[in-house]
């Protein structure tokens, strides 16, 4: 599918996992880390999903189109470059990637944001829609799915499905702890959308949960554990 929103700059995919693209960097890592912890207290661990989404956001739109603005200096006058933000949609997975949601709007104050309610059922991990709510899709729009967490990746692949559905063409997932399941899914599922994460982790368990992991995201931002 087309993305008319970028410049045309290649991905730094990952060569084994086709669509996964994981950034690594020291500061990002030691917030990943501090996320993990099972002693992080709510307050931090909310502080931290912000703060990483904010720093993947860098890198989930390295490659936007810009537009020539002609504007005046100090000094003189030159030819600037600037983002059309109202063209980015951030779509928040409903509870968990509420939380990533103002760490993307602080780099893009302009970006719009449409919701997509997931729940996945505890026992056949299936994720049933109950909310869906997106800016009406026009040329050029770009949307940028949050969700902390990439499984089984039932509920990434339902939600870009929706997407996909109401007309939505430019689509790229971001998420901070993925399993190879999830990203196998969404490469299966949606082989052109490109899955941002901040760590990739070995497994899930039997209920689930990705190992090593940080546990249930939605229960540890709002405080329902
Ligand atoms: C979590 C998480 C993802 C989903 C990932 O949400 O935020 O949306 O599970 O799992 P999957 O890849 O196996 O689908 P959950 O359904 O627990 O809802 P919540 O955010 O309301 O807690
Ligand atoms: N959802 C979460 O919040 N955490 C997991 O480990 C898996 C799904």
């Amino acid at each position: 599918m087309p993305d008319s929103t970028l410049s045309g700059g290649p991905f730094a995919r990952d060569p084994q996992h086709g669509n996964l693209i994981v950034t690594r960097h020291p500061l990002l890592e030691h917030k990943v880390t501090l996320l993990r912890s099972v002693e992080t207290p709510k307050k931090v661990f909310k502080e931290l999903i912000d703060e990483i989404a904010q720093l993947l956001a860098y890198e989930v739109t390295a490659d936007l189109r810009t537009e020539s603005r002609t504007i005046q200096t100090p000094l003189e006058t030159m030819e600037g470059a600037c983002v059309d933000g109202s063209r980015i949609i951030i779509v928040p997975v409903l509870r968990a990637g509420l939380g990533m949601v103002e760490g993307v709007q602080r780099l893009i104050p302009t970006a719009r944001v449409g919701h997509i309610g997931l729940q996945r059922d505890d026992d056949t991990l299936e994720p049933a829609d109950y909310y869906f709510k997106i800016p009406p899709e026009a040329e050029g729009n770009l949307h940028i799915v949050t969700d902390p967490m990439l499984a089984t990746g039932g509920s990434a692949s339902a939600a870009v499905s929706a997407l996909k559905r109401r007309g939505a063409k430019a689509i790229r997932f971001m998420c901070i702890v993925c399993a190879p399941e999830g990203v196998r899914k969404m490469r299966e599922d949606h082989p052109e959308v490109p899955v941002y994460a901040a760590a990739f982790d070995r497994e899930l368990n039997e209920k689930g949960y990705i190992l090593p992991g940080l546990g249930d995201a939605g229960d540890r931002l709002f405080g329902t554990l």
